[in-house]
């Protein structure tokens, strides 16, 4: 009679969500100059800092995410004075530095030796930005410290663009969350690798688009190849930028004409697969119909692509079947942040 009765015993969350009050950002920078790591709010997407000069706090972000140690992170920076410890920057990227920081760029460049091997995976590289969020910005002040952060999920995940989609991820792993409401953009920084200035090369797509730095650079960018980069450990290209990340658990399919395919499925009542626009369709309404910008708004879209993703996958449907964004601007990020989380 109690078969089907199950007692599930479920870890309590351990991380405390902080408001950006002096007082609390005062503490939590005491915390992350302790070595200790803390979910901070970013323009982009939530990240999970540590000091980036001490290798013990850098393996505990490694460690929360479960993210494998041949990923290297991004370190994060208020003031370009601090760019020295970091890097050694040339004049290409002082030259986006100055156009685009702070702000969704992130520039790949020959490291200093004082950034420990744990954060850039042993490479002689590493990837450095200066994000633009008040409270983010507020942190790195006061710690005084470059803070090295990769996305606040666990390893190959959705993004977290709120408190708590982190809490929901990272719950038990981690102690500290500053909240500074949702994310403003909503897709990862765009990836410059400026190793070469020469020949300056995209890794990622995000909010800053191509051709806006290809005029500051006043050269052309190589495109990464579209699907992303099978996975090879130790290789050379960035391992964040696998085919499959950014995934939600049920299966996502991406579609050429979404609209005829939910037209088909709707004959068919089949109410358990979800279907995902850009813009609110004509014609189709329904409970499994959704959006991501009524109007397909490009940036709006942005903003909420990872929080859609999230909530239809708390929905239990068998699928999910979307959509691509028009190829333009912000729009490339959003597709490649879809393929990715489409492929098997
Ligand atoms: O917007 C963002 O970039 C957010 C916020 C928190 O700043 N961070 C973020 O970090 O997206 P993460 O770790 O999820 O993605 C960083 C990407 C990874 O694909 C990683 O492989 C790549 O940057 N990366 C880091 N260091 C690199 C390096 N030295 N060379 C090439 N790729 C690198
Ligand atoms: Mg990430």
């Amino acid at each position: 009679m109690f078969s089907g009765l199950f007692c599930v015993v479920m870890k309590p969350s351990s991380a405390k969500i902080y408001r950006g009050t002096p007082r609390n950002l005062a503490f939590l920078a005491s915390r992350l100059r302790f070595g200790e790591v803390v979910a901070v709010p970013s323009e982009t997407v939530y990240g999970l800092a540590g000091n980036a000069f001490d290798p013990a706090a850098c393996a505990k972000i490694f460690r929360a995410k479960g993210r494998p140690a041949d990923d290297p992170l991004i370190v994060h920076i208020h003031a370009l004075k601090q760019l020295a410890d970091i890097c050694l920057p040339n004049d290409a990227a002082l030259r986006l530095a100055r156009e685009f920081w702070p702000g969704p760029l992130t520039l790949v460049l020959p490291k200093s030796p004082r950034i420990p091997d744990v954060v850039t995976a042993a490479r002689d590289s590493v990837a450095v930005r200066m994000p633009s969020h008040r409270l983010f910005r507020r942190l790195l002040k006061l710690t005084n410290l470059p803070l090295a952060a990769p996305s606040a999920n666990p390893f190959g995940y959705i993004s977290p663009t709120t408190a708590a989609h982190v809490r929901a991820g990272l719950g038990t792993k981690i102690r500290y969350i500053l909240d500074g409401g949702a994310a403003s953009i909503g897709v990862e920084s765009t990836i410059v690798d400026l190793r070469d200035p020469k020949r300056p090369a995209l890794l990622r797509p995000g909010a800053i688009a191509v051709a806006g730095i290809e005029g500051a650079l006043g050269k052309r960018l190589t495109l990464p190849r579209s699907g992303g980069s099978k996975r090879k450990p130790g290789g050379q290209i960035a391992p964040g930028l696998l085919a499959r990340h950014y995934s939600p658990r049920t299966q996502l399919t991406l579609h050429a004409n979404l609209a005829a395919v939910a037209k088909v499925a709707k004959k068919t009542s089949l109410r358990t697969q979800a279907f995902l626009f850009f813009a609110r369709p004509m014609n189709l309404r329904g409970p499994n119909i959704f959006c991501l910008d009524p109007r397909g708004n490009p940036r709006r879209a942005a903003r909420r692509l990872f929080a859609m993703l999230r909530k239809l996958d708390g929905m239990k449907f068998r699928r999910i079947h979307s959509e691509r964004a028009p190829a333009v601007g912000i729009g490339r990020a959003i597709n490649d942040r879809l393929e990715r989380a489409a492929a098997r």
